[in-house]
């Protein structure tokens, strides 16, 4: 069993992605072509945005945006404390300052009741993680961000797909950023990501900011970085939207199986009413997580820790001198939490073969 089968996805649409690779092949425009703008259309009527602008990765997504936004040395962004590290790494990256907040215990994002205690004269912006598939809590985070002036930045790097009350992931900030890293809902074959925006003059100045800040050739407005999305990646992306959404449909039936067989055994995901998650990534809460993954190991079962330390413990941030005591939430879920295989393909059998492994372990 594989944590993530891409050859069962491949072997299903090889022949109309080979087509798609064949037409930027024998165009010729390989840098952003007529793939990356007709896959922008789609994504952006996908998330029911003004403007989708494909980048290279998901961190360079969140680093354009803060780029555009104008962070500056020293300004200070709110970032939760569990999430991967590219969250906080970009804001580092700028000169800001990441300020760690705890998150929900049931959702694993970031708590809003615990941002304004941790809001400066020198905060600038929140980012806000859709961690493992569930959008965080954008109505309050929205109050929050509006009552101190701040930008909100919605990293949906896990989310793309997932609904927030209706709304898709990445319409429900003034710009959220996406990576299709292979593993992702939304997966390209190589890095690639994107950013969302309804505000067309901060969309201009992204466009910009991704091709080292050039208003027209050789006319360099800002600095900025080559952060442009490769045409075959581009390819690629437009046959996988168009079965994203029935994929989106097997991996909710995947996680509704895992309810089901993991009931009682482990703790198993709490989707909040009004959400509906993504899926990235199945991830439950074990105590006895060590020995869930040493069975599940020998029964060539694979399993992944998303993610085994909150960021403060990170080595690039122990000069920070932050104590856990600010953070309990978060220290506590990097030592239980446990993602079992998940993907579209996944059969009602392969989940039966993963619980009954659990099932064992735990005997
Ligand atoms: C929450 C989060 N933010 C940002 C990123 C960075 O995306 P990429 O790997 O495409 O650079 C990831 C990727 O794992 C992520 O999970």
């Amino acid at each position: 069993m594989l944590f993530i089968d891409l050859r069962r996805q491949y072997e299903s649409y090889k022949d109309q992605i080979r087509s798609e690779l064949d037409r930027v092949l024998d165009d010729g425009r390989f840098i952003l072509g007529p793939a990356v703008s007709e896959l922008e259309a789609e994504l952006a009527k996908y998330a029911g945005v003004k403007n989708a602008i494909g980048c290279s990765s998901g961190t360079d997504a969140l680093l354009l945006a803060m780029m555009a936004l104008g962070l500056k040395a020293g300004d200070e962004v709110i970032v939760p404390d569990f999430t991967f590290f590219a969250t906080a790494e970009t804001v580092s990256l700028l000169g800001g300052v990441p300020v760690f907040v705890d998150i929900q215990p049931d959702t694993f994002n970031v708590d809003p009741d615990k941002i304004e205690s941790k809001i400066s004269a020198r905060t600038r912006g929140i980012i806000a993680v859709s961690l493992f598939g569930q959008c965080a809590d954008f109505d309050e985070l929205t109050q929050i961000a509006r009552k101190h002036n701040l930008f909100l930045i919605e990293d949906a790097a896990q989310s793309f797909g997932a609904t927030y009350k209706g709304r898709k992931s990445c319409s429900l900030s003034e710009i959220a950023t996406t990576s299709f890293y292979p593993a992702k809902p939304l997966g390209a074959y190589g890095d690639a990501g994107a950013l969302f925006t309804n505000d067309d003059a901060l969309a201009e100045r992204v466009r910009n900011t991704l091709n080292h800040g050039q208003i027209s050739t050789y006319k360099h407005r800002y600095v900025g970085i080559n952060g442009r999305l490769d045409s075959l990646q581009a390819a690629i992306l437009k046959v996988k939207l168009r079965h994203f959404p029935w994929e989106l449909q097997l991996r909710q039936k995947v996680a509704s199986w895992y309810d089901k067989e993991l009931a009682g055994l482990v703790s198993t995901p709490c989707v909040r009413p009004g959400n509906s998650s993504s899926w990235a990534q199945y991830t439950v809460r074990a105590r006895q997580r060590l020995s869930i993954q040493k069975h599940l190991r020998e029964r060539d079962i694979p399993t992944a820790v998303h993610y085994p330390a909150p960021l403060h413990h990170q080595e690039a941030y122990s000069t920070m001198g932050i104590c856990d005591e600010h953070l309990p939430e978060s220290v506590k879920a990097s030592t239980e939490v446990l993602s079992f295989p998940m993907h579209p393909f996944l059969t009602l059998d392969e989940v039966r073969t993963v619980a009954a492994a659990v099932g064992e372990a735990l005997q």
